[in-house]
């Protein structure tokens, strides 16, 4: 059972480490007035489903670090395949004419599991710059293609893409667009995100996918079909709140792609590797096959950075026609960084060896249902969960479904509950996201419910005697 954390808010204070950190570390998300004040919780050791911070304080980390520490953390054979590669080759050149053998093993093995005819591999350093590497890629295709005007993005609103300006620009989460940014606007475009539980107008299910294609396919023809080059989608949205789409959605979606000759980017950096039971989910789970997959996180189960670009056959025939003389002038210092590229292959092995597919498809299986429970609570609005990406999103009145103001912080609230009782939970606004390891047991996913349950029971609490909730 993990620990109790209540006297980390105080211990900490006087860590020289923290004030460290607050005077020379920004962070990814840096809330400056908040760090100013409260710091942040320094981890100093992980072991398989647990970490540990530097006063000693053990938690269960039911985000797995930010969806990605799929295997577990602490794995001894992954230590020693990532040293013995460092001892053998550490680095050597990726561009033109330079290879490495390990990298060239990684995309072979890739190219194997992506599904279809996605038999070539872009290695990047992490999920933003893969899912940029997409962006350029389908920009050389469209002009190999003789198709300069065919450039335009759609994308959904609420999606979460990356953290560089275009991957940032093609997401669009409200949140994310602070003031204080720009955003590239000229060939990027928005439909709305598929989440059932806000459906408009009380739509039910078979009408908001109506709806949903519909729209998506005004959209295309107010650009031009011939002016729009792609639709970026995660199979199920990931920090826009775990949104599970209503049945057939990517089906109908890529039909549409089909019909308007439109390429269908799945962003699989978070749904890959795992986390819904596959290897990747587009096709085995929505049944599509998407002409480029964008994966990170899980690839190497977060031991060390790195991404990948897997497309298909129909691409490469065009870009790389022989006797053009073109050259792809793309790519990173650490593109099929050796030492990266062996974390992966380890992790694949460690999926495959031990049967950690099937594991998900049960333990998952598990989470959804004891999930579901927390539905009778207050707070609760919606309880969405596939497999091993989970969400509850907290609402001030159940019928309309109203929010909080973002000042109650609802989901900050009982995440510091649940750190405070050993249980990390991401916040987002008024949602609590999960992404436990692929490893966690069911007596994992109880502690997680269960601590959820009191956290939320707490809060409602706290907030009725703040004179700010009075649902039941
Ligand atoms: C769906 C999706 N795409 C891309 C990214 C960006 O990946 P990275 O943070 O490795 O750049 C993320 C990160 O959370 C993501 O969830």
């Amino acid at each position: 059972m993990a620990t109790s954390n209540n006297a980390v808010a105080t211990a900490v204070i006087h860590d020289p480490l923290v004030e460290a950190d607050k005077a020379h570390y920004m962070h990814g998300y840096h809330m400056f007035d908040e760090h100013r004040v409260q710091g942040a919780l320094n981890i100093v050791a992980g072991e398989g489903a647990y970490i540990r911070d530097t006063a000693g304080n053990r938690f269960l980390d039911a985000v797995g670090g930010m969806w990605c520490t799929n295997i577990g953390l602490g794995r001894e054979e992954m230590a020693l395949a990532i040293a013995d590669q460092v001892r053998k080759l550490a680095y050597s050149n990726p561009f033109s004419d330079m290879a490495n053998t390990v990298a060239i093993e990684l995309c072979e093995k890739l190219a194997q599991l992506a599904p279809g005819d996605l038999d070539h591999v872009f290695l990047t350093t992490g999920g933003s710059t893969a899912v940029d590497t997409a962006y350029r890629l389908i920009q050389y295709y469209q002009n190999c293609r003789a198709k300069p005007h065919k450039k335009h993005i759609i994308a959904r609103y609420n999606a979460y893409h990356g953290s560089t300006t275009l991957t940032m620009s093609i997401g669009n989460k409200a949140a994310d667009r602070v003031p204080e940014f720009d955003y590239a606007h000229d060939l990027i475009h928005h439909v709305s995100n598929p989440n059932p539980y806000r459906a408009p107008d009380d739509m039910d299910e078979a009408e908001f996918l109506d709806f949903l294609v519909a729209e998506f396919e005004d959209k295309i023809l107010s650009l031009g079909a011939d002016n729009v080059a792609a639709f970026f989608a995660e199979p199920i949205m990931g920090s826009g709140g775990v949104i599970i789409p209503p049945k057939d959605y990517f089906l109908r979606m890529w039909q549409v792609c089909q019909t308007y000759d439109i390429l269908f980017v799945a962003d699989e950096v978070v749904t890959s590797f795992g986390r819904l039971g596959t290897f990747f989910a587009s096709e085995e789970l929505f049944g599509v096959q998407p002409d480029i997959i964008t994966t990170a996180k899980g690839l190497t189960s977060a031991y060390l950075p790195l991404g990948a670009c897997i497309f298909s056959e129909r691409i490469w025939k065009v870009i790389a026609e022989p006797g053009k003389g073109r050259c792809f002038t793309h790519g990173f210092t650490y593109s099929g960084h050796p030492v990266c590229c062996t974390a992966a292959l380890k992790n694949i092995e460690i999926i495959e060896r031990e049967n950690l597919l099937a594991h998900v498809k049960d333990v998952g299986g598990y989470l959804e249902q004891r999930l579901q429970s927390l539905r009778e609570l207050p707070l609760v609005g919606d309880v969405r969960c596939m497999k091993l990406m989970a969400c509850v999103e907290f609402v001030a009145d159940k019928r309309s479904k109203a929010l909080f103001a973002d000042a109650v912080n609802i989901g900050e609230r009982i995440h510091r509950r649940a750190q405070d009782k050993g249980l990390l939970v991401r916040p987002i606004m008024h949602l609590n996201v999960m992404s436990p390891p692929l490893i966690i047991t069911h007596a994992q996913v109880d502690e997680i419910v269960e601590v959820l349950r009191q956290c939320i029971l707490e809060t409602a609490a706290e907030l009725r005697r703040e004179g700010l909730y009075s649902g039941t």
